[in-house]
């Protein structure tokens, strides 16, 4: 699996759960990081060479735990290899069903919100449901540097959210990974009468879906977690370690303890 950085750790622990003999490896391609202020050709360029080097490692499947890499490039990555993936995208089906004003926001990064497949997703619920787009510019950027729990951080997402207080949204999706660092920060900042969902447990439920129907599930034996990245190792261990010191679930390595 991999995100641009930390934002797709946010999906592996209840992976590791839904896949527990499964070898997971995570990439974080920090040293690209943002990929929502970067250009589709780029995120595309990137997504690709990350693949390359996950399938070098012997990958049966690859999550694209970013939505900002699943909106840019997995159509491509499915055309150009052979092995299944599994992306993010915002859970709009479940805040379509889920709302009662009939009113629902996604918080997303620029890129996302520029892209033709947000387009199309809110097309396809477009016709049930409004749907109100908030773009989040350097909101991610500070998860990638563990700011999970500080003022500042509280202070965009509260900026952020501000139009929830006369939309009458009631349904928040929350559409990068990285935000669900914040879900507790994000859900208090909506307030009470808003409901925020994310997609990750759907994503793990995926992956177990696909590995299953594929006959690639491991039968046998304990998996392992590994984490690499394109940037500077201490750092990624680093910001793992200020994360689960604010409270996220973040699965230590285990048990071959390649950095
Ligand atoms: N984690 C990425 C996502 O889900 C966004 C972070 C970035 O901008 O690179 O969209």
């Amino acid at each position: 699996m991999f995100d641009s950085g930390v934002g797709g750790l946010a999906v592996l622990a209840g992976l590791r759960s839904m896949v527990p003999r499964e070898d997971i490896v995570y990439y974080a391609d920090s040293a690209f990081f943002p990929y929502g202020s970067r250009s589709v050709a780029e995120i595309r360029g990137r997504c690709e060479a990350v693949t390359r080097e996950l399938l070098g490692l012997g990958a049966k499947l690859i999550v694209v735990a970013c939505n900002t890499a699943t909106s840019a490039a997995i159509a491509h990555l499915r055309e150009s290899f052979d092995v299944p993936f599994v992306g993010m995208e915002p859970a709009l089906k479940p805040a379509a069903e889920q709302t009662i004003s009939g009113k629902v926001a996604l918080l997303v990064t620029p890129q996302t919100a520029r892209g033709e497949k947000l387009a199309a997703l809110v097309d396809r619920y477009g016709a049930e449901v409004t749907v109100e787009t908030l773009p989040a510019a350097d909101l991610a950027e500070r998860v990638e540097r563990g700011a999970i729990d500080d003022d500042g951080t509280r202070e965009l997402v509260r900026r952020y959210l501000e139009p929830l207080r006369t939309s009458g949204a009631d349904v928040l999706a929350l559409g990068c990974t990285h935000y669900a660092f914040l879900r507790s920060m994000i859900s208090e900042e909506a307030g009470a009468g808003v409901t925020v969902i994310e997609p990750s447990e759907a994503v793990a439920r995926q992956v177990q879906r696909v590995l299953a129907g594929a006959r690639l599930l491991k039968s046998a034996g304990a998996g392992s977690v590994r984490y690499l990245t394109s940037g500077d190792a201490q750092a990624f261990e680093d910001v793992r370690r200020r994360l689960r010191d604010a409270g996220a679930d973040i699965p230590e390595t285990e048990p071959i303890g390649a950095e």
